[in-house]
């Protein structure tokens, strides 16, 4: 039975948390998940919320919809563990054995993120504390502290015997640690860790108060405990360094829970996590955590209003970056929210289409949030596929229809991924040092990264999101909008690329800090302005658009120089402000093999599209596909013998597509050399590489 192993390992991962740092744990890397029969369809059911007399007729309702895999047990740790010590996981046995009889695998939640009132109440200190300094209370989800070394042991035992159970039951696929990893804690006990990992990163405070520039406002330290701890408005310095402090405080609660399953686990079932914030959430650095799991998973929510399909497209590429594999939806909305202002429903088809759209960016696998709606808890009015009578609600046939388009697409899907020739690149420290100082209300991140991203998708066809030191080397073309703070190591990296033959394109803000937040000393784009022979004169949040070349800029604008013969103006300012009249606004020198340009502002969509179109053509870029109409879009899979294109009609009309060549259609098993989409419409299109 689960025990003594569990309670040794506590002191010692508080020290690989201080080791961590900002940087890599030192773990074997996790073998990579690969979902066998992709794309699975599923739903999150809670079975402990339901009479057990009702478990066989909702899964043979999910079996009908052609759903092959469901994830319980998240949340349940009150009926798991009724009073401390006191286990009851019989019903979950019984649950995963019902499921497989309907041909459902099953994913286990660990319950972590909701303790029970018993364990609250017995270890108040177990509680977090929000930024403001008040103590979380029992009532609702994640009230504990993430740093706290009860609460971990506590989860460790709980998922000790859960893992001990089913950790070698061939039905249970995989496991998710906890949920949705979300609230920091402010505590004093999380304060003076915090103190602690300063010191392991920075030695002695002479460092840290040099780095942070602590003489401005008197902020030097002179001993540890002095230093405050805070997610806003402080020192930016120490700003980052939260940032890191937590990224490693949730990732070594996850790896405190890693260790206990792979302590029991089959090394076939695979451990991931829900990253939920819509994907792009920055309280931690989502490269960091998934950097532990065998796979990364995130909960995809559209909320009010319906799918704004670039928007969607970009999140699921930045995901897939995570860990530059496939991946999984691990939740998503059947219809409609309960959270957003307005919980409209997606239209008829939109729910089918968002399900495609994610696959052809490199899914194997949706499960919907929820099955059926919990008679009475705090999300009563959530989107569900059933209804409260049991029976099903106006969408089921649509999700049917995905169970029965994940079946015949299947074979063809097998050991597909999709595959880029350009990139964006980011790191959470330049979003992180921007969004403490946005200088403009106006510099929305997800915005900037969109305004690429776009147009990029739409000549290329496909495009990878990774970190910025990630292997560039498969790309033709890397763009990174906003790379704000660079290092020696990043320079090195990115000049490498370019050397080698690759094409940069640096967006505004770039190259403005070092690694502990303080401004560079030579002017942006900092440690590339020598690469570049050129560099930022001066900065300017705009207050209404201004000209550039033959089109328009907005909310970010810098006035560039070149400074050395060989660096090129591609692009000039109008008539703007006084200082940028007339100035360079973007810059191009072909070093090595390659070339690097720095583009100081954020042109119009058509613009952008025009410098990107050249950029691409000039790197060797083409579509994956050929052209489509507006409003369709078109994803890319591979293998190594075959590839699928998955077209969406997105629009509220019909498109007719005129195919490169004749292809096989998988859903309707005919060969097409042209397709009419319905509004919603999808096609699954394979062909061999080489035709
Ligand atoms: C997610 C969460 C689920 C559920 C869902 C509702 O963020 O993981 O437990 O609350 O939202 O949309």
């Amino acid at each position: 039975m689960p025990g003594p192993l569990v309670s040794l390992r506590r002191a010692f991962s508080f020290a690989v948390m201080l080791a961590a740092g900002a940087v890599a744990i030192a773990q074997p890397a996790p073998t990579p998940y690969v979902t066998p029969h992709a794309p699975l369809l599923g739903s999150a059911w809670y079975p402990e919320q339901w009479p057990e007399s009702r478990w066989d007729a909702d899964l043979q309702l999910m079996q009908d919809a052609h759903m092959n895999v469901v994830r319980v047990g998240e949340f349940a740790w009150s009926t798991e563990e009724p009073a401390e010590g006191r286990y009851d996981l019989d019903w979950l046995d019984r649950a995963i054995a019902l499921a497989a009889k309907h041909h459902i695998a099953v994913v286990i939640g660990t319950p972590t993120d909701a303790p029970p009132a018993w364990l609250t109440s017995k270890y108040p200190d177990t509680l977090g504390t929000n930024a403001d300094g008040r103590r979380r209370q029992h009532g609702n989800r994640r009230q504990f502290s993430y740093s706290s070394p009860r609460y971990r042991h506590l989860c460790e035992l709980i998922v000790a015997q859960l893992a001990n159970r089913f950790g070698h039951n061939p039905k249970v696929i995989g496991w998710q640690i906890g949920n949705e990893y979300t609230d920091e804690s402010f505590d004093a006990a999380t304060r003076a860790q915090f103190q602690q990992f300063l010191k392991a990163k920075y030695k002695t405070l002479d460092n840290l108060n040099r780095h942070w520039t602590t003489a401005y406002w008197s902020e030097t330290y002179t001993a540890w405990d002095q230093i405050p701890m805070v997610n806003t408005g402080g020192n930016p310095g120490l700003l980052l360094d939260h940032k890191h402090f937590v990224t490693a405080t949730w990732r070594s609660f996850q790896m405190d829970q890693i260790k206990v399953l792979r302590e029991y686990i089959l090394p076939t079932q695979f451990i991931t996590t829900n990253i939920g914030g819509l994907g792009w959430s920055d309280n931690w650095d989502h490269y960091r955590i998934t950097q532990d799991l065998n796979l990364a998973a995130w909960d995809e929510y559209v909320g009010e209003g319906h799918l704004n399909a670039p928007k969607e497209a970009m999140l699921n590429d930045f995901v897939r970056g995570w860990k530059r594999q496939n991946f999984w939806v691990m939740e998503t909305q059947p219809g409609s929210v309960n959270w957003a202002p307005i919980n409209n429903a997606l239209y008829p088809g939109e729910t089918r289409a968002l399900a495609w759209q994610a696959v052809g960016h490199g899914v194997d696998a949706i499960l919907y949030w929820q099955w059926r709606s919990a008679l009475n808890g705090q999300e009563q009015y959530h989107g569900a596929i059933v209804g409260p009578d049991g029976t099903p609600l106006p969408l089921y046939p649509e999700i049917q229809q995905l169970g029965a388009d994940f079946r015949v697409a299947s074979p063809a899907l097998a050991g597909t991924k999709p595959r880029s020739e350009a990139a964006l690149i980011d790191t959470y420290d330049s979003r992180w040092a921007i969004d403490f100082q946005p200088h403009t209300k106006l510099y929305d991140q997800q915005q900037v990264l969109l305004d690429f991203y776009k147009p990029l998708e739409s000549i290329a066809q496909s495009v990878d999101i990774v970190e910025a030191t990630a292997n560039l080397d498969s790309y033709k073309l890397v763009v990174a909008p906003s790379l704000n703070v660079i290092d020696e190591a990043l320079t090195a990296h990115l000049v490498a690329y370019v050397r080698a033959g690759g094409h940069l394109i640096l967006g505004p803000r770039s190259g403005m800090k070092d690694q502990y937040n303080a401004l560079d000393t030579e002017r942006q784009p900092g440690p590339l302005a020598q690469a570049l022979g050129g560099r930022v004169d001066q900065y300017y949040a705009l207050e209404s658009p201004i000209r550039v070349g033959s089109g328009t800029a907005g909310i970010w604008a810098e006035q560039l120089s070149a400074t050395s013969p060989d660096t090129k103006v591609d692009l000039r300012y109008g008539k703007a402000n006084g200082w940028l009249d007339g100035q360079p606004a973007m810059i191009t020198r072909a070093i090595g093999k390659g070339s690097i340009t720095y583009l100081g502002t954020i042109p119009d969509l058509a613009l952008m599209q025009s410098i990107l179109q050249s950029a691409a053509a000039g790197a060797g870029i083409r579509p994956a596909f050929g052209p489509i109409p507006e409003g369709v879009e078109v994803c890319r899979r591979t293998a190594s013998d075959h590839t699928v294109y998955i077209l969406i009609n997105h629009s509220r009309a019909k498109r007719q597509v005129q195919l490169p060549r004749t292809m096989h259609e998988v859903l309707t098993n005919k060969d097409l050399s042209a397709i009419t989409l319905e509004s919603q419409g999808i096609a699954v299109f394979t062909t061999g590489n080489n035709e």
